[in-house]
C-alpha cells in the first residue's frame, strides 16, 4: 500500500505523506498543503478531515465496534463502572483498587456547591430548559475557582477536572428540581455516582429515598455508553474552545450547549414522542410510520435509525435493548412502547431502504425508553448524556493541551461574497 498521496494542481506534482494509525486508518497529511502550493482543502461538515490524532476512543462504524482506550464497549458495560471509566479516559489506563479508591473519594469530596452557586438558579425562570442552566452555572464556576484554571499545571487541571465530574451531577439535579419547584437535595457522598444522582433527582425533604439497585447500575450503564465518541461535535467544541487557552469551565459550558442541539444530543426524546405518535395514532402498527419514513414527500424519519459513522448496529444500542427489558421489569413499568420499538427494529432490519441504506439502530432508539420508565422527564435526557459523556470532553480537552505541537483551532474558508466595491453614502442608497 503506498504511503504517499500525489495531488497535481496546474500541471505540478505535490506529495503528501499517508498516516496510518494503530487500527489500520489512514489519512492524508496535508497540514504543509497551503503553505507548498497557496491552496486549502473545502471541506464542509469536516465529513473528511481528521482534526487531530487521539488515543481515547476508537470507532469502526462499518463494522459497529466502539472501544475506550481499546477496551470493548461491550466488557466496559458489563465489568466496569461510570467513576472507573472516567479515571480510564482520563489517565488513559484502568486504574489499580488504590487508585480507583483515590479517584473515587476525591469526586465525591467535591460534589457539594457554594452556596451562592446554589442561589444563582434563583435568577432562572421557571421554565427554563435545564441545558440552558447547566451550561450557565458550568460557567459560572470558574469565577468559584481562580487559582486553578492554568491548563499547563497539571495540579490545577486535576483538581478542575475532579470539581466537574462531581459538581455536575448536583447541577444537573438542581437544574431538575428548581424546574419542578421542589427543594434542592443535597449530595449523599456514601452512594455511588449514580445512587446519588437517583437521590438527588427523586429524593425530598418529605421521604426517604431508597435507591434502587437495578436502576442505579442501569443509569450507571448509560453514562458509560455515552461517555466518549471520539470528534463528535460537542467533544470538537470543547477542544476548539479549549486550543485558545479559555479555562476548562468555559469549554465544558461550550460544549454543554454544543450538545443541547438536537442533531446532536436531543434524539432520544424525539425517539419517545414517535413511539407514543404510534400508540396513539396509529393503532401501535409501525408498519405504517415505516411507510412514512421512507417517504421522501415529507420529512419523517424513523427517529433512533441511522447514525453519520455507524453503518452497522450501533454496539450501544444492542447493549441498551437487552437493558430496557431489566429496568422496565424492576419498575414495573407498561411496556407498550418497547413492544413498538422492539416490532419497528424487526420490520425495519428487513426493509429494503433500511437495508440499502445501512440504517440500522442507534444509541438513541432504546435510551429514552429507558430514561422514561424511570421516571425522568424529557427534558433531562440530554442533560443525562452531558453527565455520561464528560469524562470523554475532559480527557479529550486534556490530551489538546498535552500535545506539544497543539495549535488554537483555526479553520480557513473560500470567499464566495462580493468583490471590491465603493462605499455608498447613505443618501444615495
Ligand atoms: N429514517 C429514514 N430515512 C433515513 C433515516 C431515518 N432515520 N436516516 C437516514 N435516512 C436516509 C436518508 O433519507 C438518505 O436517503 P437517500 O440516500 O435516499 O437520500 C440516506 O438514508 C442517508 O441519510 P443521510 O441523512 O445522508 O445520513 P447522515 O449521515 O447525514 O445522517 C443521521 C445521519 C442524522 C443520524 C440520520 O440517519 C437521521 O436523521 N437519523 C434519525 C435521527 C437520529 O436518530 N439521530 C440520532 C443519531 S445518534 C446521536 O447523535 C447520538
Amino acid at each position: 500500500m503506498s504511503d504517499v498521496a500525489k495531488i497535481i494542481i496546474d500541471g505540478q506534482t505535490y506529495e503528501y505523506p499517508i498516516f496510518t494509525g494503530t487500527e489500520g486508518e489512514r489519512g492524508i497529511d496535508i497540514s504543509t498543503l497551503r503553505k507548498d502550493t497557496g491552496l486549502i482543502t473545502l471541506d464542509p461538515g469536516y465529513v473528511n478531515t481528521g482534526s487531530c490524532t487521539s488515543e481515547i476512543t476508537f470507532i469502526n462504524g462499518e463494522e459497529g465496534i466502539l472501544r475506550y482506550r481499546g477496551y470493548p464497549i461491550e466488557q466496559i458495560a458489563e465489568k466496569s463502572t461510570f467513576l472507573e471509566v472516567a479515571y480510564l479516559l482520563i489517565e488513559g489506563k484502568l486504574p489499580t483498587q488504590d487508585e480507583l479508591d483515590t479517584f473515587t473519594h476525591s469526586i465525591k469530596s467535591h460534589t457539594l456547591l457554594h452556596e451562592d452557586i446554589r442561589l444563582m438558579f434563583r435568577a432562572f425562570p421557571l421554565r427554563a430548559h435545564p441545558m440552558a442552566m447547566l451550561s450557565s452555572v458550568m460557567g459560572a464556576l470558574s469565577t468559584f475557582y481562580p487559582d486553578t484554571l492554568d491548563p499547563y499545571d497539571p495540579e490545577q487541571v486535576k483538581i478542575s477536572m475532579h470539581r466537574i465530574l462531581a459538581k455536575m451531577a448536583t447541577i444537573a439535579a438542581y437544574s431538575y428540581k428548581y424546574s419542578i419547584g421542589h427543594p434542592f437535595i443535597y449530595p449523599r457522598n456514601e452512594l455511588s455516582y449514580a445512587g446519588n444522582l437517583l437521590h438527588m433527582l427523586f429524593a425530598t425533604p418529605a421521604e426517604t429515598y431508597e435507591v434502587d439497585p437495578v436502576l442505579e447500575r442501569a443509569i450507571d450503564v448509560l453514562l458509560m455508553l455515552h461517555a466518549d465518541h471520539e470528534q463528535n461535535c460537542s467533544t470538537s467544541t470543547m477542544r476548539l474552545v479549549g486550543s485558545s487557552d479559555a479555562n476548562i469551565y468555559a469549554s465544558v459550558s461550550a460544549a454543554v450547549n454544543a450538545l443541547w442541539g438536537p442533531l446532536h444530543g436531543g434524539a432520544n426524546q424525539a425517539v419517545i414522542e414517535m413511539l407514543y405518535d404510534i400508540r396513539d395514532n396509529y393503532k401501535g402498527d409501525g408498519s405504517k410510520y415505516l411507510e412514512l419514513a421512507k417517504d421522501k414527500s415529507n420529512n419523517i424519519r424513523l427517529m433512533g435509525f441511522g447514525h453519520r459513522v455507524y453503518k452497522n448496529y450501533d454496539p450501544r444500542a444492542r447493549i441498551l435493548k437487552k437493558m430496557t427489558k431489566d429496568v422496565l421489569e424492576a419498575v414495573g413499568g407498561s411496556s407498550d412502547i418497547l413492544e413498538i420499538a422492539m416490532q419497528l427494529e424487526e420490520i425495519a432490519l428487513q426493509d429494503d431502504y433500511f437495508v440499502e441504506r445501512k440504517l440500522y439502530p442507534n444509541v438513541d432508539f432504546y435510551s429514552g425508553i429507558i430514561y422514561k420508565a424511570m421516571g425522568i422527564p424529557v427534558n433531562m435526557y440530554t442533560v443525562f448524556f452531558s453527565l455520561g459523556r464528560m469524562p470523554g470532553w475532559l480527557s479529550q480537552w486534556a490530551e489538546h493541551h498535552a500535545n506539544p505541537k497543539a495549535r488554537i483551532g483555526r479553520p480557513r474558508q473560500i470567499y464566495v461574497g462580493a468583490n471590491e466595491r465603493d462605499y455608498v453614502p447613505i443618501e444615495k442608497r
